[in-house]
């Protein structure tokens, strides 16, 4: 179990984000500005996924999580939503191949009973065939919401308590062992392009101590120079998870005498 909650342990700090997720928002307007129908957006978006994925390998970005489906996008016209399943199912056809032999684990979080079989069977298969990869973990949440997790961690949590025959502690590492994630650390960078500045329900437990990074470009837009300038501003971040700047600073400077 990887999960472990920063607000009980201060988690170790490395230049690179280890966990980087990402709302992946703008592209029907990027398709707009165009005069194209907003899912020509979506289908430029899967480029932008693939130039995202090759530039967390290449700076050693061990998770990267994306934002492609939220619970309340079924909200959208039922043609955009029948597009947007049409693409999942291709982009799992046609991107699983190239993902396993780049070394890539995929997994997909989010209800997934509201798919159709075919995506069910699609995600397994994709899940199963990529499972011993250990360069990047890419997380798809899909028909995901933060309220959701938390819900369906805690009536695991009743569950195993109710089978137990006793009383289960409620603490966040019980808790956070039935969160859909909990097979990574928590997220360091939170990145949300197009725009807007909010968290539309995405990753609500996992990103208590996240920086956030907030871009107007439209994701179908957003590239590895992209992706890179998000990681620069993260590494002059200052991560204090509660502590002063000054215990920090002595912090380091013990590390460095003992380095010595
Ligand atoms: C994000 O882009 C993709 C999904 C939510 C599926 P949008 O479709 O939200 O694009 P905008 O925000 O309308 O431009
Ligand atoms: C959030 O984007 C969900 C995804 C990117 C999948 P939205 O575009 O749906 O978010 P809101 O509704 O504008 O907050
Ligand atoms: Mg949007």
């Amino acid at each position: 179990m990887t999960y472990t909650s920063s607000t009980v342990r201060v988690p170790e700090v490395a230049a690179v984000p280890r966990h980087i997720a990402i709302i992946m928002d703008g592209n029907g307007r990027w398709a707009t500005q165009r005069r194209l129908p907003r899912v020509a957006g979506h289908t430029r978006g899967v480029d932008a996924v693939r130039a995202v994925v090759e530039g967390c390998v290449e700076r050693g970005v061990e998770y990267l999580t994306l934002f492609a489906f939220s619970s309340e996008n079924w909200r959208r016209p039922t043609d955009e939503v029948s597009f947007l399943m049409r693409l999942f199912i291709s982009a799992l056809e046609r991107e699983v191949g190239r993902l396993h032999a780049n070394g890539i684990r995929l997994r997909v979080v989010g209800d997934l009973s509201m798919f159709n079989e075919r995506i069910q069977d699609l995600i397994r298969r994709a899940e199963t065939k990529t499972a011993r990869n250990t360069r990047l973990t890419l997380t798809i949440a899909a028909n995901y919401g933060g309220r959701w997790d938390i819900l369906q961690a805690t009536r695991k949590l009743v569950e195993a308590a109710v089978a137990a025959g006793e009383p289960v502690p409620v603490t966040e590492d019980t808790l956070g062992q039935y969160l859909a994630m909990n097979y990574a650390p928590e997220p360091d960078l939170f990145i949300r392009t197009g725009g807007e500045q909010r968290v539309s329900n995405f990753l609500l437990w996992q990103l208590a101590y996240a920086e956030f990074y907030f871009t107007d470009t439209f994701w179908p837009d957003f590239d590895r120079d992209a992706l890179n300038r998000a990681i620069a501003s993260y590494t002059e971040r200052e991560r204090r998870f509660g502590r002063t700047s000054a215990q920090l600073e002595t912090q380091s400077q013990n590390a460095d005498s003992l380095s010595c």
